[in-house]
């Protein structure tokens, strides 16, 4: 059975998909080569490079998959056999960076960040200074522990030992601040599914020049950036795009330009600090920092005598509303809470504070009869 009512979407993913959005899906089908397509991929590459920021000479466009297929192009592209990558590992995210970089054989070294905290530069610097990289992988946004990282700080220390870096921006683009070209960013990459608002199956990424110069032959057919440049730039067949991704995928970016990057961005902001403030009245607090903290994702801990897996299920049964569990060594410690593009509005800030505040009260009376 198909589902009757709007799941509400406050987990670190996908996020919430206006009416405008799916509409756009059910659009007739084109082919992957169809004038009217082309067009269509054009205008989509266009509004893409511009949310990025992107360099002049970058090439910016959506790969087929999930978030993880356009991380997979990334590091395809980048590292062979030998490759030194330096791998920033502060959640799950880094970690799965580090693991891909193993696969297509780089020569892999981690820097390990306390899970909850931002990595230190200082740290990037000494570490590059040690052992010097071709390659250094970040994750802007980290979505496992609710931290944000200091990428441009840390494309500084890459570029100064001759290394580029991949930033991994799937939880950041289109909600957070981020400007390839300002910051100076190599490649970054993302998805579709939280903070632009549309399905998952395609993933924004942007190769700047100096990784178009940096690239080496690429193992993986499906991810070879050259052919993805050849299909999506020169007209030849490569795979057959789902068009209806690529609709919705330019809705959603039309979506993010009238509404304008740095309105969008004061707005996942102020409601990130509605939710922090109505949880500090009920004594609950995230678990990064002040100034390391995502307005995307928040990670709330749980109080201690608290069933986490419990008080989930409760906010999905009663009231509909789809929260994340903690990964690794997270798990059981806190609920991550998504308030990214169509999500982020304080009608669903104040619905989700009530029903958390009834839930937690729940399972404490519970709780408190088992004693
Ligand atoms: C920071 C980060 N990177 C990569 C991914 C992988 O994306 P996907 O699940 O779309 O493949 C995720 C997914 O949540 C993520 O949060």
């Amino acid at each position: 059975m198909l589902p009757a009512t709007e799941r509400l979407l406050l987990g670190p993913g996908p996020s919430m998909i206006s009416p405008r959005v799916m509409r756009a899906m059910s659009a007739p089908m084109l082919s992957h080569l169809d004038p009217q397509f082309v067009d269509i991929m054009d205008d989509m590459r266009a509004r893409l490079a511009r949310v990025f920021q992107a360099p002049e000479g970058s090439f910016a466009f959506a790969v087929s998959g999930t978030g993880t297929s356009a991380m997979e192009t990334a590091i395809a592209n980048l590292v062979q056999p030998g490759t030194r990558v330096l791998c920033i590992v502060s959640g799950y995210f880094g970690d799965r960076l580090a693991q891909m970089s193993q696969r297509y054989g780089g020569d892999v070294r981690r820097l390990d960040v306390e899970w909850g905290r931002a990595c230190d530069p200082d740290a990037v610097k000494r570490a590059l200074q040690d052992g010097g990289a071709d390659v250094v992988t970040i994750v802007h946004a980290e979505t496992s522990t609710g931290v944000l990282n200091p990428v441009k700080d840390i494309a500084a220390h890459a570029h100064a030992a001759g290394a580029v870096v991949v930033v991994d921006a799937v939880t950041s683009l289109g909600a957070m601040p981020l400007d390839v070209a300002g910051w100076d960013l190599d490649v970054v990459y993302s998805c579709s599914q939280k903070g632009l608002g549309a399905p998952s199956g395609v993933a924004p990424i942007v190769f700047a020049p100096r990784a178009l110069e940096k690239r080496v032959p690429c193992r993986s057919f499906y991810f070879d950036v050259g052919l993805l440049e050849d299909y999506w730039v020169r007209r030849k067949y490569h795979h057959t795009m789902c068009a209806s991704l690529i609709y919705a995928l330019r809705e959603a970016l039309m979506v993010v330009e009238e509404e304008g990057l740095q309105q969008r961005w004061e707005r996942h902001e102020r409601h990130h600090k509605m939710l922090l403030a109505g949880l500090a009245e009920q004594n609950l607090s995230v678990l990064p920092p002040q100034g390391e903290r995502l307005w995307t994702l928040n990670a709330v801990r749980v109080p201690a005598g608290v069933d986490e897996a419990v008080v989930r299920k409760r906010l999905l049964q009663t009231y509909n509303i789809e929260v994340g569990a903690g990964l690794g060594p997270l798990a059981g410690k806190i609920w991550r809470i998504g308030l990214m593009g169509t999500g982020s509005t304080p009608a669903l800030v104040t619905l989700c504070l009530a029903a958390l505040q009834h839930c937690v009260a729940g399972e404490r009376a519970v709780t408190a009869g088992r004693m």
